[in-house]
Order: C-alpha cells, then sequence, then structure tokens
C-alpha cells in the first residue's frame, strides 16, 4: 500500500522543501528577490525545515559557494550538458545546488541580461534547463528521493510547476511533489515565440489558454500562476491589486479564478543584515535611542558623496532599481523644489539608460546638492539608509518592495505611493500618532511633491521628527511571522 501523502516524508517533523530561484543573496542578487530566497531560507532552516536553494551556477555563485564541490552530472538536459555544483550558503549555512552549464550562465553582465542591457536572447533555454533540472531533483530521479515542496521564484522558475504537473499525469500523485509559486513582480513575464515548446520539452496540448498560452506566446510566469498548487505574492494589497483589471496584467482572470489558492504573504527583512546597531557597513552605530550614530553617519556620507556638509539639510535618498516601476520619472521632476527648499538627494541606482543618464546629468548640474552613483553597491546602499534623513519611493506599482522597511530600520522616513506592498508597511504621520512615514495616493508630480513638502515641514520640528523614527525604528518587520504562514502553507498541501 502506499503511505498517504506526507506521513512517510515528513521525517522528524522536518518537510524537504527545495527552493529555485535565479537569485539568493549573498550569492548573486540585482534586487529584492535575492534578498527574499536568502532569508526565507534562512528563516525557515530556523524553523527546523530541511530546505535546499537551486540556482544557475553563474559565476560569482559559484566562487561564493562554502565547501564546494562538484556533484552529480545530470546528463543531457534539454539538449545541453549539465552537471551539478553542490556547496553551502556562506552566511547561513543552507545546502546550496549549483545548475552548471558554462555555455548557458558563465557569461558576463547579469543574471538576464546583456551589459548593454539588452535580455539575453536565449533567456527561453537558459530558464527551461534550470527548471527541468529542478523538476527532475525535485521528484528524486537523481537518487536522493523525492522533496515534499518545491517554491518556485517569479517566471524563470515558472516550468517547473509544468514539469511537474506533465509528470503528475503520468505518474500520479504520490511522488510528485506539491509546487509552490510565488510572484514577485507580474510585470516581468518571460514572453517568447511558440516555437520554443519543442526546445523546452512540452508538449502541444499545453500551449493552450489553459495552459502556458498567453496571447499567442508561450509565458513562463502563467506555467508557474496556471500549473503550482499554490500561489503566493510579497503583500497582501498586491495579491489584491493582481487580480483587478489595473494590477492585472492581463493575468486577472486567472488569478481570479485561483483566488481560493492565491495569498498575499508579506516580505520580512533580514535583521541579521539590516541593523543600524551592528553594520560592519557604517562607522557609527545608532539605536532608536541613542541617535546621535545617525547624524555622524550622515556626515560621513555627504563627505562621501561630495554634499555640502551640512546637519540641517533635509537629504533624500534613492537606492532602486531606475526603471518606470519606481516612479525615477518623479523624483527627477522633483528635483528643483527640494532644492530650492533646502535639501540635498542622493541615487544609488541602475537600470534604463535614459533614466541613468538624466541622473547623472541631475549631479552635474548640482554639485554639492544632488549625488548619483549608477550600478550597483550593497555597502553604500548600507550607509546611504543609515545617513540619510528619507527614503523616496514613490513607485506605481509594488509587490513588496524591501528598501522602504530598511530605511525605517535605520530611522530614514520613506516616502511612498499607497500601493501594494508600501502601503502594507508605511503608516502615514497624519493618519496615526504612531505613524511611520509619508504615504500620497496618485503617481503625479503634486502628489508626490505635496509628500516631500510635508517632510520639510515636519522635519524643522527635530523632537516630533525624533518620535517618529522611534515609531518607523520599532516596527517588527521580522521573518519569522512570514515563515511561518509558508510553513503552513506547506503543510496543508503535504496534508491535501
Ligand atoms: P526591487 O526588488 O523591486 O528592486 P526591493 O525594494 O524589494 O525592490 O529591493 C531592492 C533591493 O535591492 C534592496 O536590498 C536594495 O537595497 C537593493 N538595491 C537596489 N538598488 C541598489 C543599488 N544600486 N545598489 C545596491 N543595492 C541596491
Ligand atoms: C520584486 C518587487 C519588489 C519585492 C521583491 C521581493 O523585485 O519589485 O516589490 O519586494 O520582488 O519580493
Amino acid at each position: 500500500m502506499v503511505p498517504a501523502r506526507g506521513a512517510v516524508r515528513i521525517w522528524g517533523g522536518a518537510m524537504r522543501i527545495l527552493f529555485v530561484a535565479t537569485e539568493a543573496y549573498p550569492l548573486i542578487k540585482t534586487g529584492g528577490l535575492a534578498d527574499v530566497t536568502g532569508a526565507l531560507s534562512a528563516a525557515l532552516a530556523e524553523g527546523g525545515e530541511a530546505i535546499r536553494l537551486l540556482l544557475p551556477a553563474y559565476g560569482p555563485a559559484i566562487a561564493g559557494l562554502r565547501h564546494r564541490h562538484l556533484g552529480a552530472s545530470m546528463g543531457t538536459v534539454l539538449g545541453w550538458s549539465v552537471r551539478l555544483i553542490e556547496g553551502y550558503m556562506p552566511d547561513s549555512g543552507i545546502p546550496v545546488t549549483l545548475v552548471d552549464c558554462p555555455p548557458l550562465f558563465d557569461r558576463p553582465g547579469n543574471p538576464y541580461s546583456r551589459n548593454d542591457g539588452h535580455d539575453w536572447p536565449d533567456n527561453h533555454e537558459r530558464f527551461a534547463v534550470l527548471s527541468r533540472v529542478a523538476a527532475t531533483l525535485a521528484v528524486g530521479e537523481e537518487g536522493a528521493g523525492p522533496v515534499d515542496i518545491v517554491h518556485a521564484h517569479d517566471w524563470q522558475t515558472g516550468l517547473v510547476c509544468a514539469y511537474l504537473w506533465q509528470h503528475r499525469r503520468h505518474h500520479g500523485r504520490e511522488g510528485t511533489p506539491a509546487s509552490v509559486f510565488t510572484v514577485h513582480n507580474l510585470a516581468f513575464q518571460g514572453r517568447f515565440s511558440p516555437h520554443v515548446m519543442e526546445r523546452i520539452g512540452l508538449p502541444v496540448d499545453m500551449f493552450s489558454v489553459n495552459g502556458v498560452e498567453f496571447h499567442g506566446d508561450v509565458s513562463y510566469l502563467k506555467a508557474g500562476l496556471y500549473y503550482s498548487d499554490k500561489i503566493t505574492t510579497v503583500s497582501p494589497t498586491y495579491a489584491h491589486e493582481i487580480q483587478t483589471d489595473q494590477g492585472g496584467e492581463g493575468l486577472q482572470g486567472l488569478l481570479l479564478a485561483r483566488a481560493n489558492d492565491l495569498a498575499g504573504i508579506l516580505n520580512g527583512e533580514d535583521d541579521r543584515l539590516w541593523n543600524p546597531a551592528d553594520d560592519p557597513a557604517i562607522h557609527y552605530p545608532f539605536t532608536a535611542r541613542h541617535l546621535s550614530g545617525k547624524a555622524l553617519d550622515k556626515a560621513d556620507l555627504q563627505r562621501e558623496l561630495g554634499l555640502e556638509v551640512k546637519a540641517d539639510a533635509p537629504l533624500f535618498a534613492v537606492i532602486s532599481r531606475l526603471t518606470e516601476q519606481k516612479g525615477v520619472d518623479l523624483v527627477l521632476k522633483a528635483i528643483s523644489d527640494i532644492m530650492e527648499k533646502g535639501g540635498q538627494l542622493v541615487i544609488l541606482g541602475a537600470g534604463d539608460s535614459r533614466f541613468e543618464t538624466a541622473c547623472r546629468m541631475a549631479a552635474k548640474t548640482c554639485p554639492g546638492w544632488v549625488a548619483v552613483r549608477i550600478g550597483l553597491d550593497e555597502a553604500l546602499a548600507h550607509r546611504i539608509q543609515a545617513g540619510s534623513d528619507a527614503l523616496l519611493m514613490p513607485s506605481r506599482f509594488e509587490p513588496c518592495g524591501l528598501s522602504q522597511m530598511y530605511a525605517m530600520r535605520y530611522g530614514t522616513l520613506p516616502v511612498v505611493r499607497h500601493t501594494g506592498g508600501l502601503a502594507d508597511t508605511v503608516v502615514d504621520v497624519d493618519d496615526s500618532d504612531g505613524g511611520t512615514g509619508f504615504v500620497f495616493d496618485t503617481a503625479t508630480l503634486p502628489a508626490f511633491l505635496a509628500a516631500v513638502h510635508r517632510v520639510f515641514d515636519l522635519y524643522r520640528n527635530r523632537a516630533v521628527w525624533q518620535s517618529i523614527q522611534g515609531h518607523a525604528m520599532g516596527q517588527d518587520f521580522s521573518w519569522r511571522r512570514s515563515a511561518e504562514r509558508y510553513r503552513r502553507l506547506y503543510r496543508e498541501l503535504i496534508h491535501q
């Protein structure tokens, strides 16, 4: 007799979970996805679960792995020769498997695009190979036995759910792990020509409205949304927004149909890494009770960035991908206002070349008052969070957003639009005695400027400002609660 699902596999209380993603901090990071996979996997392991991360073997990921050693050969996967590299996360010690296929993953540029910003033309192959390896390992064909749960993140891993569904179709429910698919950003959909179906090893009957087809293309994101057992996204408000015509990016019908399988679980912040009392990137540690270090960090930062060292000039910050989503255009248009009112601005970011160019121009036009650093710089991101007074995040949409949480932890008050995870994490100072930031409604310049002006007004009143800093720094955005929600979701699936 085949034992009930879950009965044999949950051993000693631990669930066997395979996380599949294309980023995990500190091995490889382009944005919040890496923070989440790194920290959530650590929180789940702390809770006693047996978790393994599966990532592509990018050069920096191989180099960063602890106790690295060669793993099994996977033979030929979708026409590519693939080996595994095994090791551990350098910080949390979680086991990591890297999918090694140098022609696909060992390249300059970032995980998704060339140095000129264009997507790699073979992304459909790269992420199909990653997903196929994930599904093969998950069902235990490589000898390790099946896992209980496969948790796939974003469009790059959507095909994992399709491959597992195919496996279940042929082999039944027993022996096929349940899948959870997390949408970190519905705007990135991984759309390719229908011709890729054969290359990625999917039968034509899956190219359908009830399958991976989306407006005549194959969508890897839709594969995840359609074939996963449960869908999550990274905040409750975004979970609601993506079921509407305004926020659904054309997928609202499918998401509404799957509403019972969809949960919004707020991201957490990794307090091992983001803690102003103990941050190796800053010179002067501080806490909500002892804020004097923050003023010294501000002066340090102003010096480092070539800004005039002025304690009383409100220093605004942007730490972000420079894209339409993040409302960078609104920030650029607000610069003259910020200057006129005696504020300073630092922008750290990378993204669309038109925004990079416009930011550089702004720094040239306003030396001493606007500083711009283009590129990714983790340590500088910490110093900016520590040394600034307010963080600007006028996003058009924001699935969760982590930078505003880090800002609050560092007593840097966020200025955010009321959308997605920003709405779920920041309380406007005018709406509550326990307010933590400045929230505005519409993505227009007047609405954004009104919020920026409120910063100037409040900043002058040091006592009130400091009490708001106290509220912001006292928020609990730790992963513990959210990790528990994921564990409950996994358990529910296993016992189904
Ligand atoms: P998203 O994932 O949409 O880019 P989040 O707010 O969720 O936005 O996460 C952004 C993460 O990326 C944060 O850890 C932030 O500090 C980091 N980040 C963004 N831009 C840069 C940059 N230019 N240099 C260093 N870190 C950055
Ligand atoms: C995406 C979203 C961001 C979210 C992050 C981690 O990049 O744009 O809002 O915080 O994923 O989930």
